[in-house]
């Protein structure tokens, strides 16, 4: 079979045409996609829910497909966990399914006040505020914060969130070298007497493609050095690194010098929404200015009942400790089989494959295998870094395990990874 050839700029850029010529053109290529069966922009979608093993309907043959998930952020497996599943249902049937207001009008129920208090706690801040997801978190936060004479401070491989919130705060921002301390203070060093108005740095706390985890200890040294805030995103280190999944703070034994901490309920939570902790002064401003909060409809209360239940159930089992044990299995023998899997100390492993041609390819076979990957390009991942983004979940049989990697062996040897 020929591979799918993944081109994402030369179908978004404009062609100096009209408005929909792009889309024209993306139409065509769409069909090469779908004639050569692929899952990339259309998918095959799950007709359970999202467990280690889940059904998917395949839209090309329109099969039912029973399929080892290796795709989802659900790490902990709590999307489907009976004690929150309940706390969701009494949640709607005593309140309905829409919290009917955003939050500065009437949509602040009693149940999201009792999930930002959980999650002040969990972050080791003073105070916490959610919104309807992680991508809203990070816009209303950084757009909140940052005004035009302020410097944004990027690690290289941070989340499109951050850079969207930041490109609409009118503030300039620049990016240092992927979790380089030196780079940082290098960026921090050159800018600090031109933005006498102050600088914030925003990392990732494990990131999203590669599953490493951030240097905090050196970033919030340096930042302090010059005086700068300093953000992370526990989006993907929530539920998955530090005490029963506290996230990045914890697994250093911080307590002081993150001044923010924003992250997502959508993933090792198990539910939707984001939110963002920090002192209850920066919290109480953020009621008011971030836009993505005030000008959107708040959580309904039977998420927020979700979310609770999800987080106590994840103090009190062993899902994370299972977690860890799971991914470091399947990292470990990844790179026994000769697989790159890069830095990664967390659920996301990449394993890398780098030519786009071959991905797409290998990518077929996984289906056909009754293994569910994500096959992620450029420009999600710098230029020929593409990779499987394998989430490892908590819920994971060794069985299970032992297949991905056994399947992974035979597809690596065939087209000459390992
Ligand atoms: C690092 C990071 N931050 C934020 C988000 C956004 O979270 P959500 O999916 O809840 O909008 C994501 C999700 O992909 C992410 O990977």
């Amino acid at each position: 079979m020929k591979p799918f050839i993944v081109e994402y700029k030369s179908y978004y850029q404009s062609a100096d045409c009209s408005i929909l010529d792009k889309i024209e053109r993306y139409s065509g290529y769409l069909e090469d996609h779908e004639e050569k069966k692929m899952n990339f922009f259309l998918k095959s979608p799950l007709l359970s829910g999202c467990e280690n093993s889940s059904t998917i309907y395949d839209r090309h043959s329109s099969d039912n497909r029973q399929m080892t998930m290796f795709g989802s952020n659900n790490y902990l497996g709590l999307s489907t966990v009976p004690e929150v599943r309940e706390a969701g249902i009494e949640a709607i049937e005593k309140y309905g399914v829409g919290s009917g207001g955003v939050p500065l009008f009437s949509g602040t129920h009693i149940l999201q006040q009792k999930l930002e208090q959980k999650i002040a706690a969990l972050k080791g801040c003073e105070d916490s505020m959610v919104f309807s997801s992680g991508y809203a978190a990070n816009i209303g936060t950084v757009t909140g914060l940052i005004r035009p004479n302020n410097l944004i401070v990027h690690d290289r491989l941070n989340h499109s969130s951050l850079l969207d919130g930041s490109a609409l705060t009118g503030a300039k921002f620049v990016r240092y070298l992927h979790n380089s301390p030196l780079s940082l203070e290098k960026t921090l060093e050159e800018n600090h007497e031109t933005y006498p108005d102050g600088m914030i740095v925003i990392t990732d706390g494990v990131f999203s493609m590669d599953g490493d985890v951030a240097s905090l200890p050196e970033i919030i040294e340096i930042a302090k050095k010059y005086n700068a805030l300093v953000m992370i995103d526990d989006a993907h280190a929530t539920g998955v690194i530090g005490h029963k999944g506290a996230g990045t703070k914890s697994h250093y034994s911080l307590t002081d010098g993150v001044d923010i901490v924003s992250g997502t309920l959508s993933k090792a939570i198990g539910a939707v929404g984001g939110f963002v902790a920090s002192t209850k002064k920066i919290i109480n401003y953020l009621r008011l200015y971030a836009r993505s909060n005030m000008y959107s409809t708040a959580l309904p209360p039977s998420v927020c009942a979700s979310a609770i239940a999800a987080i106590d159930y994840m103090q009190t089992s062993e899902r994370v400790e299972q977690l860890k044990q799971n991914y470091t299995y399947v990292s470990e023998n990844l790179s026994k089989l000769g697989y790159s899997t890069g830095k990664t100390e967390s659920a996301i492993i990449p394993m890398m494959i780098g030519d786009e041609a071959t991905i797409s390819l290998m990518a077929r076979d996984f289906f056909e295998n009754d293994i569910f990957v994500n096959a992620v390009f450029h420009p999600a991942v710098p230029p020929k870094q593409s990779r499987f983004r394998i989430s490892v979940m908590a819920t994971h049989t060794k069985e299970q395990l032992d297949r991905f990697l056994n399947v992974a062996d035979k597809l690596g040897k065939k087209y000459k990874i390992i």
